[in-house]
């Protein structure tokens, strides 16, 4: 099996995380988690996009020297993934040495590839240091950047230039030769026609800057911040682990997930960067939509900002983690609300599936002193029930589908409630003769819920786990287990405490 890579883009070191960002990376931790089940050899990689020139102004206005400052600010971004549960491989910031290196190297190895693909020019035009992008007249609303409602500075002056123009063609025939290189379609659509429209060399340094890589062959120059950020995808391969260059495991093995405000920037700039440096392009870019709430893109200079610490302490990373895989279908733009985040806390996290665990453990409990009989049945209903599961749900993460593969674990978790309904195992204890029938019931329902659970696991990390040690079955969650009637005789089952508490006990 090829390996899987998996990125998040690296955030901005001075923005302040918010669930936006969040979102992007609890997906990506979605899809590592769920290959790593699998068996997969797979490498997930986040972190920090330190050389903005706000990092250099605002470090000047407290005083600070701009690494200082970094180093100051970086703490709460590595902190995000761990709160969130989100296993990482690796935390690049683009201040490593590693990084620096290697985007020297690489832009070195572009200016020599013989194809004059660098070369000197003026730059005269608009800068919106929001958004770290050159602008047109066109891009602009009313003379301010749309996306910072801010008027773009006017620069002038002599930089370091990347002919992205001479790409076009290969750009073309690479997305008519791959129709998945950037998905979902609509977006490839959106890529392609941008490219027909014809490109624009553009700027790969900036002048006058004390804050950046230096251009190696003009240290009075450094690298522009998006030249430098999109290279940390394949240089924190070289130093990510030491001794150790992950390239040939895991280049171009790789899987970019992005919002779609860097569309352009992921699909067209850096494969061009990469062929014209001699490496191959990446295996794929997800470009899913803007979280909204209330129906506003969530941002600083928005002013909306939901801080998913603050989320995480209230409800838990579980429920964060759900709240986002499921509010929004993954790919669209879409609404969620913190009312929202409560209201699938109570009814689905806390009624659907705590309930189901109290019940079933409590009925272990009760019913069979907490020993439960190995008697499974594959005619059975659940049987039939979680039969389909690991495939459709290993299929639908295989294509980016989040929400759909969460939907799909959730049917059986409702499923599995219609069981406990239907099958009324009270009734069934007060009858001496209907014992047999009553184990088989008992039976199914755990082994129900340990498909559930670890089929959760990728979603929901820590309630998987809690779930495995209240069922007293084994805490592997390889792929293999969404099988059914792979529960052995279970014993000591204790009628399991409150997967998802009540929120008024719990923030008493
Ligand atoms: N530093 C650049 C990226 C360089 S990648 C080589 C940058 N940083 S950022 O801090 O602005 O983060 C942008 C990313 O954060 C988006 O692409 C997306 O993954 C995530 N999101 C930020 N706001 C978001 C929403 N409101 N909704 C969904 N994702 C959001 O751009």
């Amino acid at each position: 099996m090829e390996p899987y890579y998996v990125t998040t883009p690296i955030y901005y070191v001075n923005s302040t995380p918010h669930i936006g960002h969040a979102y992007t990376t609890i997906a990506a931790d979605i899809l590592a988690r769920h290959q790593r089940q699998r068996g997969r050899d797979t490498f997930f990689l986040t972190g920090v996009d330190e050389h903005a020139s706000k990092v250099a102004r605002v470090a000047a206005e407290q005083g600070l020297a701009p690494q200082e400052y970094a180093d100051r600010i970086e703490g709460v971004w590595r902190e995000l993934p761990a709160r969130l549960l989100a296993e990482n491989d690796f935390f690049i910031r683009t201040s490593d040495d590693g990084h620096k290196r290697f985007v020297q190297d690489f832009l070195q190895r572009i200016r020599d590839n013989g194809r004059d693909d660098i070369y000197q020019d003026v730059y005269a035009g608009l800068y919106c240091v929001g958004c770290e992008a050159f602008k047109t007249e066109a891009d602009l609303v009313d003379g301010l950047c749309p996306e910072h409602d801010r008027e773009p500075e006017w620069i002038e002056e002599t930089n370091w230039f990347f002919r992205l123009s001479a790409y076009q063609g290969r750009l073309l025939q690479l997305y008519d030769a791959r129709p998945d290189f950037v998905l979902p379609r609509f977006r490839a659509n959106e890529a392609r026609s941008f490219i027909e429209g014809g490109l624009q060399d553009f700027s790969i340094s900036r002048a006058g800057q004390p804050w950046g890589i230096p251009i190696p062959w003009d240290p009075d120059q450094v690298a522009y911040v998006w030249a430098d950020a999109l290279v940390n995808y394949l240089s924190a391969l070289t130093y990510a682990r030491e001794g150790e260059d992950l390239r040939e495991r895991y280049w171009p093995s790789v899987r970019h997930l992005l919002a779609k405000d860097i569309l352009r920037f992921h699909c067209v700039y850096w494969p061009a960067l990469l062929l014209a440096a001699g490496y191959d392009v990446p295996h794929q870019l997800f470009v899913h939509g803007w979280l909204l709430l209330d129906d506003r893109k969530i941002s600083k200079s928005r002013g909306n900002i939901v801080d998913p610490l603050d989320l995480i302490d209230l409800y838990g990373a579980d429920a964060v983690r759900f709240w986002c895989a499921r509010s929004v279908s993954f790919g669209q733009d879409g609404s969620a609300s913190v009312d929202g985040l409560r209201d699938r806390y109570e009814r689905e996290l806390g009624n659907d599936l705590g309930n189901l665990l109290s019940r079933t453990t409590a009925m272990v409990a009760r019913y069979r002193d907490g020993e439960l009989r190995a008697v499974p049945d594959p005619a059975s209903d659940v049987a039939r029930l979680v039969g389909p599961l690991g495939a459709d749900v290993a299929d639908r993460l295989d294509a980016y589908d989040i929400t759909g593969s969460l939907e799909r674990v959730w049917e059986v978790v409702r499923g599995l409630n219609r069981h406990v309904e239907a099958s009324a195992p009270w009734q069934l204890a007060k009858d001496a003769e209907r014992e047999q029938e009553l184990d088989r019931v008992l039976y199914d329902l755990v082994d129900g819920l340990r498909v559930v659970a670890v089929a959760l696991h990728a979603f929901l990390p820590a309630a998987s786990e809690q779930i495995l040690a209240a069922l007293r079955v084994s805490p592997d969650v390889s792929w293999a287990g969404v099988a059914y009637g792979l529960t052995g005789t279970a014993s000591k089952i204790e009628a399991a405490a409150p997967l998802f508490p009540r929120l008024d006990v719990q923030t008493a």
